[in-house]
């Protein structure tokens, strides 16, 4: 059997359509491998959102090309594919620099992976149009084995934010239908999922068409999930502050299967920088997002991306920053040095921020935000949760899975436990993951 190599970079979005992709070569007649020596065919699902991600890409292309090599003195083919962002965004310059690649294609047309492999046998190709027929009408059924699985219910961006490349690699805002949804999401819970993140770059302005013809929003599409037999947890991701709609605050107290955890990025604490992103709220909008969000759901974990050392951005505009952290508290975050991107408006700005001032500001903020994230952590200790078993653990006899709160826990169950919700109480932080004990050894078995 010919075998699959996929590697995928960036977003949850990426991941998923990694995924499906990898599903589009089984039905092709290829098995997943994880070593890439062995591998028929090399797939990259590329991210473009930062500079050093393109980069490693190309030199990742560099070291394939080598291998590709290597096969070919002992008479095998090996097909390389480049997907993803970098694919959308670069096209034919892929092909252009580097030589081994057979195919670049687009986040929107890798449905049509197999016709364009063996077209690619006679000339390399390129596909990144945004085709009219839906990709998700043309993907074989999930091959999924998981517990936990997300699902792509909104794709694109409409807000073009000064500083982002993915109104450009994925075009505009496109939700699919609550029926797609439900479908694909009962056929993960036939397959033993439990968990389902429901995923789009901007998730929340979700507004697919309803059993009624009529858009649906986004809890109406979480309430149907929830009702779903076997799905016992709902989250989503990533959030725009601007669509953060009285509707989907009021969710977090209503629906029990929507769990405690939201992933809102604000990017900076100044409304200086914000304007100048585009982002359309300042950091007081933000802070009374969250005062609302804590008001319907008072435990809620929240998360967050952060940019420093956005074109113009000062020491008091960092400050602000810094402030609006220490102010909020975040159970975890991402946080980034801008990354002009090609064809963006940020990036032809001529007042960047130098490489050092850069470098101490991620410095600070990451150190006050790993402060808050082990405070967070700490305080779980001793306390009973509900932990979502996912997988095995690091040592034998141990498993792994997550709180309510996204807080990943380890501990000692047999792997019968794995799929199943087991209370247990936290004894110890570690600096990644907690420890704990199943509450009752009998219900973790
Ligand atoms: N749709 C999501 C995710 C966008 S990409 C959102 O609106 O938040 C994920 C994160 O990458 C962004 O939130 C931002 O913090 C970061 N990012 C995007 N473009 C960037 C750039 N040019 N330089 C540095 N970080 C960037
Ligand atoms: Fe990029 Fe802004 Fe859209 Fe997020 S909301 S994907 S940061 S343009
Ligand atoms: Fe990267 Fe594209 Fe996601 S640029 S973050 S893979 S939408």
């Amino acid at each position: 059997m010919k075998k699959a190599y996929v590697k995928s970079y960036g977003c949850q979005m990426n991941a998923y359509d990694a995924a499906r992709m990898a599903d589009v070569l089984g039905r092709e007649g290829y098995a997943a491998t994880d070593s890439v020596e062995e591998a028929d065919l090399v797939l990259l699902n590329t991210c473009h959102i930062r500079e050093k991600a393109a980069e490693k890409v190309y030199s990742e292309l560099g070291r394939l090309r080598v291998l590709k090599g290597e096969r070919k003195e002992q008479g095998l083919d090996t097909r390389i594919v480049v997907a993803g962002c970098v694919a959308q965004a670069e096209g034919a310059e892929i092909l252009a620099r580097a030589p081994a690649v057979d195919v670049v294609v687009g986040p929107q047309s890798y449905h049509r992976l197999p016709e364009l492999l063996a077209r690619s046998r006679e000339k390399r190709v390129v596909d990144t149009e945004f085709p009219v027929e839906d990709k998700f009408d043309h993907l074989p059924a999930r091959r999924n084995k998981g517990v936990s699985a997300f699902l792509t219910v909104q794709e694109g961006c409409d807000k073009f934010c000064a500083f982002c490349v993915v109104p450009y690699t994925r075009g505009a805002e496109v939700s699919r239908t609550v029926a797609a949804v439900l479908a694909e999401a009962e056929k993960l819970a036939a397959s033993g999922v439990r968990e389902i993140t429901l995923i789009g770059q901007n998730v929340n302005a979700y507004h697919g068409a309803g059993p009624d013809g009529g858009a649906a929003t986004l809890p109406d599409l979480m309430r149907a999930v929830a009702a779903i037999p076997g799905i016992a947890r709902i989250r989503y991701t990533t959030s725009h502050p601007n669509d953060m709609g009285e509707d989907l605050i009021r969710a977090h107290a209503e629906i029990p299967a929507l769990m405690p955890y939201l992933h809102l990025p604000v990017q900076s604490g100044s409304d200086r920088v914000l304007a100048a992103m585009n982002r359309k709220h300042t950091a007081d909008d933000y802070r009374r997002l969250i005062a609302r969000v804590r008001a319907a759901r008072p435990d809620i974990a929240l998360s967050s991306d952060f940019i420093v050392g956005f074109p113009g951005e000062t020491d008091a505009d960092f400050e602000d920053t810094l402030r609006l952290v220490s102010e909020i508290g975040f159970e975890s975050a991402f946080s980034f040095k801008y990354s002009p991107r090609p064809g963006t408006p940020a990036a032809e700005r001529t007042d960047a921020v130098p490489e050092d001032v850069m470098s101490a500001r991620l410095a600070a903020l990451q150190g006050l935000l790993d402060r808050q994230r082990y405070a967070y952590q700490d305080a779980a200790v001793g306390q009973v949760v509900d932990v979502l078993v996912e997988k095995t653990g690091r040592r034998p006899g141990q498993v792994a899975g997550k709180t309510p709160h996204m807080l990943a826990v380890q501990f000692d169950a047999p792997a019968s436990a794995i799929g199943g919700v087991v209370p247990v109480r936290i004894v110890e932080a570690g600096t990644n993951s907690l420890f704990g004990q199943a509450l009752n050894e009998a219900a973790a078995a």
